[in-house]
């Protein structure tokens, strides 16, 4: 892989387009999406799947794994179908999320959530029907990698979703719900878990997937691990701030349901600061690769930067 020194680099990192990237690689990723599940029989459960997955998004978890695939040499369709993969996961996770059993929401990506729209029963299977579709999809349609890598990232996806993560971290904030005496360490596990395993498995998949060394694989994981935490805190501060116009979905949830959050613990500006000292980590962990590292510098300061 290639490093540069950082001078080259800040210079370019000024003049890397963040948002002509991101509109150009959401173009593809949606149209891999809607590619990727079509409407057959039984009709009602596709609908339903295809209803949260093409409902729009930042998609910032397969540009993440597209981004790290070419960082380490391998190129988009080489990583298209586990990328759409991480998108099925992340999008039955909300769909579960938004249920009456456990966040009882309305609203997600700014349209009525799917057990609104489908029932209950339908919305379960429909998150079910995307978690088993995203590992077959995985399985079946990439092309051009070997077979010791893609079961590497099976296999870490696996670990990401499970109990291991996100059903973990997912567990724990039900039970700390209307907690008064959540420690901060309690925090850190639920978003370690629900929010940035995920996105570690976003990362880290695409470099797999173009046969990155151990030692990237290392300085990967440590950017998507600060980058996940600073991702939850801009969350938590959001939820606060914002209005349900920007973000496409309801606000002020986390304390009428008297959750714990970064906020909760250190205020708003506080928190704010401690995103920032993470993107700057996240950034340091990858400043070495010069320009193949743009994308991701560039993601980890829109990160905060966010305002939905
Ligand atoms: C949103 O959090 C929810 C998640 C990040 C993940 C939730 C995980 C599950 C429901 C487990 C899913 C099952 C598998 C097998 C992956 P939030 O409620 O804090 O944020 P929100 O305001 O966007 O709802
Ligand atoms: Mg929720």
């Amino acid at each position: 892989m290639v490093v540069t020194d950082g001078t080259h680099f800040s210079k370019q990192a000024s003049q890397f387009d963040l948002h002509a990237y991101l509109a150009a690689r959401q173009e593809k990723v949606e149209a891999a999406l809607d590619r990727s599940l079509p409407i057959i029989y039984p009709e009602q459960i596709y609908e339903a799947m295809r209803y949260s997955l093409l409902a729009g998004g930042k998609r910032l978890r397969p540009i993440l794994c597209l981004a790290t695939c070419e960082l380490a040499g391998g190129t988009i369709e080489m990583a298209m179908p586990t990328a759409c993969a991480l998108e099925m996961i992340h999008t039955m996770s909300l769909i579960h999320d938004d249920l009456p059993a456990m966040d009882d929401d309305d609203y997600r990506r700014g349209k009525l959530t799917n057990h609104k729209i489908f029932g209950e029963a339908v919305a379960i299977l429909a998150g079910d029907g995307l978690l088993a579709y995203a590992f077959e999809h995985i399985a079946v349609e990439t092309q051009a990698v070997p077979a010791d890598r893609l079961m590497k990232v099976i296999a870490r996806l696996g670990r990401a979703v499970g109990a291991a993560g996100l059903v973990g971290g997912q567990v724990v904030d039900l039970h700390c719900e209307g907690v008064c005496d959540v420690k901060m360490e309690t925090l850190n596990f639920i978003h370690a878990h629900k929010t940035a395993a995920l996105l570690e498995a976003s990362v880290v998949s695409g470099a797999i997937l173009a046969g990155a060394s151990d030692t990237d694989i290392q300085k990967l994981t440590r950017y998507s691990q600060a980058i996940g935490l600073a991702f939850q805190i801009v969350d938590d501060v959001l939820d606060i701030t914002s209005t349900q116009e920007e973000l496409g979905k309801s606000v002020g949830k986390d304390l009428r349901a008297q959750k714990a959050t970064y906020p909760s613990f250190w205020g708003i500006d506080e928190s704010k600061k401690q995103a920032q000292q993470l993107v700057e980590q996240a950034k340091s962990e990858v400043s070495g690769y010069g320009d193949r590292a743009l994308p991701l510098m560039a993601i980890a300061d829109f990160i905060t930067a966010r305002t939905h």
